[in-house]
């Protein structure tokens, strides 16, 4: 069964269950689906890959607009591409992980990258399930729902740990916190709940719950008009 044109933000750090929540909310509604940190790890990939020194903010700002980053909303499969080449295993390493905070921290990226996310949107005719950090505050400040998710730093490391098989639980939850505290405190849109965001605390939930949880939501929601 599908809803008509909604447009869901989910929000929220790292380890939250974000990701698979978002996927299967839009699945399950027939709904697009935007993983927004992918186009944040996409940018932040290319610079890597030009050398791009990313301890300057202005030599970030200066390139922000070069590479084209197209992004499929099928939350079957989404894709995502750089310059027309397959990013989406690349986008996915220590290394980038260890460098998004940086390069999404800056205005022209944050600009240039918001842009994309609202033309995908407008472009959702079915309605979208948009990921991110910013999405209900700054993106996308009138969706029909926001939803907030949070989990203790505990469960957000053994989730990580989980899907980066054999990973340490230590350094993982070291490297999570410094970046959600990165995340938090830039100037530009940082990590942040919206005011008439829903939050919902995963630490002792399945996935499953989260996501039958977000459906219900956006149903009532729906039926609310
Ligand atoms: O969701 P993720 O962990 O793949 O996101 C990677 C990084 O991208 C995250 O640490 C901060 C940045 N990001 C952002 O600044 N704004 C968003 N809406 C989404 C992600």
């Amino acid at each position: 069964d599908t809803v008509e044109s909604v447009i869901v933000a989910i929000d929220g750090p790292a380890g939250t269950g974000k990701s698979s929540t978002s996927k299967a909310v839009a699945a399950a509604l027939g709904l697009s689906y935007l993983d927004t940190g992918a186009q944040y790890r996409a940018i932040t990939w290319w610079m890597v890959s030009k050398g791009i020194d990313l301890s300057d903010p202005a030599r970030i700002a200066a390139v922000a607009d070069q590479p084209a980053i197209v992004s499929g909303t099928d939350p079957a499969a989404p894709t995502i591409t750089v310059d027309g080449v397959d990013a989406s295993g690349p986008i996915r390493t220590q290394e980038v992980s260890s460098k998004v905070s940086a390069v999404s921290a800056v205005p022209e990226v944050r600009t240039r990258i918001t842009d994309l996310q609202r033309e995908i949107a407008a472009a959702a005719v079915a309605g979208i399930v948009v990921e991110g950090r910013d999405i209900g505050t700054t993106v996308l400040p009138d969706a029909d729902l926001k939803i907030f998710l949070t989990a203790s730093a505990e469960a957000r490391a053994a989730r990580r740990s989980g899907e980066l098989k054999g990973a340490d639980l230590a350094a993982t939850r070291e490297a999570l916190i410094k970046r959600d505290a990165a995340d938090s405190s830039r100037k530009t849109s940082p990590l942040a709940k919206a005011d008439d965001a829903i939050e919902v605390d995963t630490t002792e939930l399945t996935l499953q719950q989260v996501i039958d949880h977000v459906i219900a939501l956006v149903r009532s929601r729906r039926a609310e008009g």
